[in-house]
């Protein structure tokens, strides 16, 4: 069995990429910093995708292409090996990314000061994106039970009105690092089903899921749920290939589809790229043992952040993530106002996290850090962030 190499260090400089050369813009000009914030990750694209794209571009024309059976059966037998999901074709489009997959379902579904509902702290496109449609964001925050977060349902049914048309739900959240329960997710479908509210279940991180948690995707958890959902997937994160775009939607309910379908449709936005389908085919096809190796290390990742908190810097607490490669911190212990809290890792350990308040209410004394990358890196971020301690 092949054995890969995920303490490769790559250089990423000079790609465009984000995470590495937009790294300076967004962090006011500081150069050199240590990039652990955007979510992709610092490994290779898994070899069986990239000799499949290199396959393609052996073919000089790339013309129009549509999206072929085995890319169809590639998600449905993904879908079903790994959450014992048995879609239906007809149920699936490509998407052109998830945020815009949302972006549609909020156009397709809903009209200017319609109300949509978020669970905060959670991503910030789905405050941001509903905000600049003129949609009006109700906040349904997250509880903090024994240090883990879960859904608070009285408040929710408190807020809905005849307004709220949508609820956008992370599952697997982000940056909570939660996976749902089947029951928990069974009865916010219930609340939704009830009060007509279609829920967006955004599920880019499940694919990450850490054993013995389970993903349950939304769609597949009860009947209400079913009817009342749009699901959004993607092998982006997992097989670090966000930069080719390649998402789906899945529209179990035969109204909601085809109502769906035809404002993707009116748009072409279900128009796939060559390179998308090439990808997920083989990530879904290939990519059961890569995803494994790939899991087990940056689960190590996490355990080692986690143990060198403990040990060094106990003032920050790691929330430990059940699904994805990104670590939630906790850092409410050391009692500074926010804007202080990023300057302690930016300007005095040379570190690029997501400002914990980026993601809403909730958020604030948290810092978002990405452990998608080599465990060298790691440890020169957290004795980087370790002297900053020890000079106090
Ligand atoms: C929860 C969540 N949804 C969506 C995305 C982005 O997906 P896309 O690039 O397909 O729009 C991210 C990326 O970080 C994410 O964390």
């Amino acid at each position: 069995m092949k054995q890969y190499n995920f303490d490769e260090i790559i250089e990423r400089r000079g790609t465009d990429c984000v995470k590495y050369d937009g790294m300076a813009e967004a962090f006011g000009g500081k150069q050199g910093l240590i990039p652990l914030w955007v979510a992709d990750m610092d490994f290779a694209t898994p070899d069986f995708i990239v000799e499949a794209l290199k396959r393609r571009c052996e073919h000089p024309i790339f013309g129009y292409t549509f999206a072929n059976d085995a890319y169809y059966e590639s998600i449905l037998s993904w879908l079903e090996y790994k959450y014992e999901w048995k879609a239906e074709r007809a149920w699936l489009t490509y998407i052109p990314g998830i945020v815009k997959g949302i972006a549609f379902a909020l156009q397709c579904f809903t009209r200017p000061g319609d109300r949509v509902i978020i669970q905060p702290p959670v991503y910030h496109p789905f405050r941001l994106v509903p905000e600049a449609m003129e949609r009006e964001v109700v906040y349904n925050p997250l509880k903090l039970i024994n240090g883990r977060y879960e859904m608070d349902f009285a408040q929710l049914e408190e807020i809905i009105d005849p307004r709220c048309k949508i609820l956008i739900l992370s599952n697997p959240h982000n940056p909570g690092g939660v996976v749902w329960s089947r029951e928990t997710l069974a009865r916010l479908a219930s609340i939704c089903a009830k009060h007509h509210i279609l829920v967006l279940s955004d599920e880019i991180h499940a694919e990450l899921t850490y054993p013995p948690f389970r993903h349950y995707p939304f769609a597949s958890v009860s009947d209400e749920a079913a009817r009342s959902s749009i699901s959004f997937m993607a092998p982006s994160k997992t097989f670090n290939i966000a930069g080719i775009v390649s998402s789906y939607a899945i529209v179990p309910d035969d109204k909601l589809r085809t109502t769906f379908f035809r404002f993707l449709e009116a748009g072409e936005f279900n128009a796939g790229t060559i390179f998308a389908y090439e990808a997920t085919t083989a990530a879904y096809t290939q990519g059961a043992e890569w995803l494994q190796q790939m899991r087990a290390y940056v689960m190590d990742n996490v355990r080692y952040v986690n143990t060198y908190l403990q040990q060094h810097i106990p003032q920050i607490k790691a929330y430990l993530p059940e699904a994805s490669f990104l670590v939630w911190l906790d850092c409410r212990d050391l009692n500074l106002p926010q804007e202080e809290l990023v300057k302690l890792f930016t300007d005095r350990a040379g570190l690029a996290l997501n400002d914990g308040s980026m993601f809403g209410p909730g958020g604030e004394g948290h810092m978002r850090l990405n452990v998608g990358c080599p465990r060298s890196t790691l440890e020169k971020a957290m004795s980087a962030l370790e002297k900053v301690f020890n000079q106090k």
